[in-house]
């Protein structure tokens, strides 16, 4: 079962207007909250960083935190219970189609879950490959917005290279992934990039440098540039729907050890635990 503008239904019942503004403009926004034994994962945290994203955009919330928390429950138990994620997506509504705002318009709004597939122990034990590629999107990645035709782009130059992940370089600087964080470890301490219109404010991002902190892994948030990057002795991605992978080899050149490391094996005990 989907929700669709007020509705629960089965999806191959749910259809909107070809005139709707998210298929026409990509004019909306988007979040992802992973569903672990029924219970949605940093709930209060993605429905503020929705709340970020549709201040962003000029769109107001339709509804209230506790009315996204019993639509989010409603969804949660109409679906099969093991690990999923949720989808939500708002779109400023259905309109004639004109760039301006439309005037008096009702947005668009859906959820879906889907089920999760988490990358399994191999992945964990032998870590990915990654390539690297430009950063040529907008100036506000730190909306969720459901344009994401530059990440579309970036994420499949990653597929093309047989690899799992695009990370993103801007004016010589890390900024994220296509669609995950990314975290170093240089001199045995964990570096993040700052939040800013660069990159999008990970849930996952924030849970790891709060179990870092809880946990006195040494750890700092500033600019990395592209060469801490190529000579870092661990990389690693977060997202939602990853968790934390360990990136062991960069445009063919090994990471550190070219295995997983150690500040990535305690992190991800960290969070594993923290899951539970
Ligand atoms: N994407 N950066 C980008 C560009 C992303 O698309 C994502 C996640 C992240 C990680 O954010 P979080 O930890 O809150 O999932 C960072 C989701 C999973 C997606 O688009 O499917």
């Amino acid at each position: 079962m989907i929700y669709l503008n007020g509705k629960f239904l089965p999806i191959e019942q749910a259809y909107i207007p070809v005139l709707d503004r998210g298929f026409i403009f990509g004019d909306g926004v988007y979040e992802v909250i992973p569903v672990y034994s029924c219970l949605p994962f940093r709930l209060d945290e993605h429905l503020a960083r929705l709340q970020h994203s549709l201040d962003g955009i000029r769109l107001a919330n339709p509804y209230t935190v506790s009315h996204w928390r019993s639509l989010i429950e409603s969804l949660v138990a109409q679906n099969e219970g093991g690990d999923q994620y949720l989808y939500l997506h708002i779109t400023r509504g259905t309109a004639r189609r004109d760039h301006a705002f439309p005037a008096g318009v009702e947005p668009t709004v859906f959820m879906m879950s889907t089920p999760l597939a988490i990358p399994g122990q191999e992945l964990l034990t032998t870590g990915v490959a990654a390539i690297t590629a430009q950063d040529n999107r907008w100036g506000r990645c730190d909306i969720k917005a459901i344009s994401l035709l530059p990440n579309v782009l970036l994420r499949q130059l990653a597929v093309d290279a047989c690899t799992m992940e695009t990370i993103l370089l801007r004016d010589g600087l890390l900024t994220e992934g296509a669609a995950s964080n990314i975290f170093i470890v240089r001199n045995d301490v964990l570096l993040a990039p700052p939040k800013d219109h660069r990159m999008l404010p990970g849930i996952t991002y924030d849970l790891i440098l709060e179990l870092a902190a809880a946990n006195a892994i040494t750890h700092e948030i500033r600019d990395i540039s592209e060469y801490e990057l190529r000579t870092a002795k661990e990389i690693m991605l977060t997202s939602s729907t990853k968790e934390i992978l360990p990136i062991v080899r960069l445009d063919g050149q090994p990471v550190g050890s070219a295995l997983p490391g150690a500040v990535f094996r305690q992190l991800n005990e960290l969070y594993q635990n923290y899951k539970a």
